[in-house]
């Protein structure tokens, strides 16, 4: 599978970042049960690769994605650990080189134009706009279609229910991605139940 192809398989990409192993399942299956079939786990936390291994075997219905990818070290240990693809929260000249060598489709995030511009001359069109809110949002993203209209996106940081919708109807946006459907406190009550309704509000804005 190609990076756009990941993008294409759900409206929404949940961010999820992992502070016990032990209830990584719970969690991954908490989002299932509210119909999620991808989801990315940020490299923000030591449980973070055993996590990807575990939901990668246990649940081989999602397909289970690396975040926050700062380096081509950090690539090589995501795909050892199983994940099927990997996002970047940005992108400079060496990490773009040097993830070439590394088979694991790679989302590098970008928030400029220039940034945008690098990712081009390394091939990547399929892109992470982050952080979404905070760089502009949808004005930005509608400012970048002109002179880059072949490049997807996957808007992420700042994401909510109550903008998902705005953001998806744009041309250049396949989907969005972030970290509201399962908020750390709910993680910590294991508040299971809370998080699946979250996610089919979530999903049901996409429709
Ligand atoms: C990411 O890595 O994509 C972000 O942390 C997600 O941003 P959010 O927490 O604002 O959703």
């Amino acid at each position: 599978m190609q990076a756009r192809d990941f993008l294409q398989i759900s409206k929404i990409i949940p961010v999820i970042t992992i502070y016990d192993v032990k209830t990584s399942i719970d969690l991954a299956q908490a989002l299932a049960n509210g119909g999620i079939k991808i989801l990315e786990i940020t490299l923000r936390t030591k449980e973070a690769l055993e996590a990807i291994n575990l939901i990668s075997k246990e649940m081989p219905d999602i397909i289970v994605g690396a975040g926050t990818i700062l380096n081509a070290k950090m690539l090589e240990q995501a795909k050892n650990a199983g994940a099927k693809f990997a996002i970047s929260p940005g992108l400079n000249a060496i990490f773009a080189k040097e993830s070439k060598t590394i088979d694991l489709p790679l989302i590098p995030g970008v928030a400029t134009a220039g940034e945008l511009m690098l990712a081009l001359e390394f091939g990547f069109e399929n892109l992470k706009f982050f952080p979404a809110e905070a760089s502009g949002g949808i004005p930005m993203l509608k400012s970048l279609l002109a002179p880059f209209n072949k490049v997807k996106f996957c808007p992420t940081g700042g994401i909510s229910l109550g903008n998902i919708k705005e953001y998806l109807t744009l041309e250049n946006v396949l989907c969005v991605g972030g970290s509201w459907l399962s908020p750390k406190e709910l993680i910590f009550d294991k508040q299971w139940d809370k998080i699946t309704k979250i996610t089919q509000e979530s999903l049901a804005k996409t429709l």
